[in-house]
């Protein structure tokens, strides 16, 4: 990696500087700021990100600071991007959200927000990939691919096209449902997948969201899955994938009917701010992928099975009548994950309210689907996604 236009747009900072009541331009702002001299060095290598960015109005930079930088390129993501520019402007471009977010805008229920990432080398999700945002106790935070989390450390910078903050990660750009699967142990659902020759269908079809079944649940209906032909199979699979919406914890709201590649509908049933999908649980939600979102979910649905959770479930129950295998099937092949996703993060938790969920404390993990209450309270969820 090269910095020589670093200077340059060091000079232009000074050159820039005003006093504090009248924002500054994005360059003073991050010539400024000692902590942004990695990222500043980053952007003066693309310098029409850079020029878009300068005159960009109505954006919020999420600005990864200098020890951001350095832990980001020590990793093997970070190894990845020397060599790829294509890259460096894609993972940046996912650092600038689409609106004016201050930190009071951002509050303990999600909101998923679009970021200026529309390359579809990267992301095909309509409107710009998202980020996930959520106030946790006192701490502003942004879920990012395989539920990778950064923190704002300093927040509310203000910049003549809008605000800025600095945060304590690179954000890890959504990756493809297979290599996501991986990483987050689906890989019997991986392996179906591909005995299933689904695997493009699957990875490039924009504005997906799946219902991921666990390893578990597929080891729990072994007996059923033995005898389900190749084509069956792929029936069963495409009943886990709505394709045409990309629907996250906010659009899971009560009674919302969805119709999946398979032709049937799915129906949505949340109870005191746990999701069940059909009669299955909605584990751990909102895992941001390439061409939309994946939830994990505790059993495997059946497209001849659309029975309802019962009202006071607490776990998911299974949509075949089956016993359980020996071991997890479809997974002989498959590759061991290596990259974990975030184990904090860990699903609707009980009785999440809107109103509930302002009092909780930060270190309570499932205040991220605070989200599922609002979205439930508000009810416009289920209007918005069949447009
Ligand atoms: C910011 O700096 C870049 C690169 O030096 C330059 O292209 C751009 O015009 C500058 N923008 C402003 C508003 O000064
Ligand atoms: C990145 O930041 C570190 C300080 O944390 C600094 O030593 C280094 O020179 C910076 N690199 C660039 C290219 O700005
Ligand atoms: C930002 O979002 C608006 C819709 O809210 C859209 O019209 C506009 O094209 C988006 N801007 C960018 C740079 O993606
Ligand atoms: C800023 O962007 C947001 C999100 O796209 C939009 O809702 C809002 O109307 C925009 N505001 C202005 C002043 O353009
Ligand atoms: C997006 O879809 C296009 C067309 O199907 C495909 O070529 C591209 O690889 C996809 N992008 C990603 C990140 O999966
Ligand atoms: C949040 O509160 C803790 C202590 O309660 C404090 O150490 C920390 O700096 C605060 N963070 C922010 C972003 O205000
Ligand atoms: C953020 O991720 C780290 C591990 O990478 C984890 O220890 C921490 O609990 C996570 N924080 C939140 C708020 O999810
Ligand atoms: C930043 O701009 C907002 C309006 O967008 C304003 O309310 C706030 O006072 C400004 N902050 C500073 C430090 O000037
Ligand atoms: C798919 O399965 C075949 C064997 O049936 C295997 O050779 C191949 O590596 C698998 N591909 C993926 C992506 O899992
Ligand atoms: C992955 O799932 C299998 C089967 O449920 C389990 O035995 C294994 O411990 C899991 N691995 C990790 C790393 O979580
Ligand atoms: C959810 O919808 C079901 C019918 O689909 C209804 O019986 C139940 O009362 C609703 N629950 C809530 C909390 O509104
Ligand atoms: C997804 O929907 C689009 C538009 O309706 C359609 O062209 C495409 O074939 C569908 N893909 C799958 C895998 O169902």
């Amino acid at each position: 990696m090269h910095f020589k236009h670093l200077s340059l747009l060091a000079l232009a900072g000074y050159a820039l500087a005003q006093d504090s009541s009248t924002p500054q331009s994005l360059n003073a702002t991050l010539s400024g700021n000692d902590q942004l001299s990695n990222l500043t060095s980053f952007l003066a290598l693309q310098p029409q990100l850079l020029d878009t960015l300068s005159n960009a109005q109505n954006i919020t930079i999420l600005a990864p600071s200098n020890n951001a930088f350095s832990a980001f390129l020590n990793s093997s993501a970070g190894s990845q991007l020397a060599d790829d520019p294509g890259l460096v402007a894609a993972l940046l471009s996912y650092h600038v959200l689409n609106g004016t977010y201050t930190s009071s805008m951002i509050s303990n229920t999600s909101t998923f927000v679009p970021t200026l990432l529309t390359n579809e080398s990267y992301a095909n999700v309509t409107g710009g990939q998202v980020v996930e945002a959520i106030m946790i106790g006192n701490e502003t935070v942004f879920y990012s691919g395989l539920l990778q989390n950064a923190t704002v450390s300093q927040a509310d910078q203000n910049f003549t096209g809008g605000v800025l903050h600095i945060i304590d990660s690179v954000l890890t750009l959504p990756t493809d449902i297979l290599s996501t699967a991986s990483a987050a142990n689906l890989t019997a659902l991986r392996g179906a997948i591909n005995a299933t020759n689904l695997i493009d269908t699957v990875n490039y079809t924009p504005d997906v969201t799946i219902f991921a079944p666990t390893n578990e649940a597929f080891q729990s209906i072994g007996s059923a899955l033995e005898n389900l032909s190749e084509s069956d199979l792929a029936n069963v699979l495409a009943y886990h994938v709505v394709n045409g919406t990309v629907g996250y914890s906010t659009d899971l709201v009560n009674g919302t009917s969805l119709q999946t590649a398979n032709g049937a509908n799915l129906t949505v049933t949340v109870e005191n701010g746990t999701v069940f999908v059909n009669a299955a649980r909605v584990v751990t939600p909102n895992v941001l992928v390439a061409n939309g979102v994946v939830h994990v979910i505790d059993n495997v649905l059946n497209p001849s099975n659309t029975s309802l959770a019962a009202p006071d479930a607490t776990t998911g129950a299974p949509g075949f009548t089956a016993s359980p295998g020996t071991e997890v099937p479809f997974t002989s092949g498959q590759p061991t994950p290596t990259t974990q996703i975030n184990p904090t993060s860990e699903g609707p938790g009980p009785a999440e309210t809107a109103a509930s969920s302002s009092s909780t404390g930060a270190a309570a993990a499932p205040m991220r689907t605070g989200a599922v209450g609002v979205g439930a309270l508000l009810g416009a969820g289920a209007a918005v996604w069949f447009l």
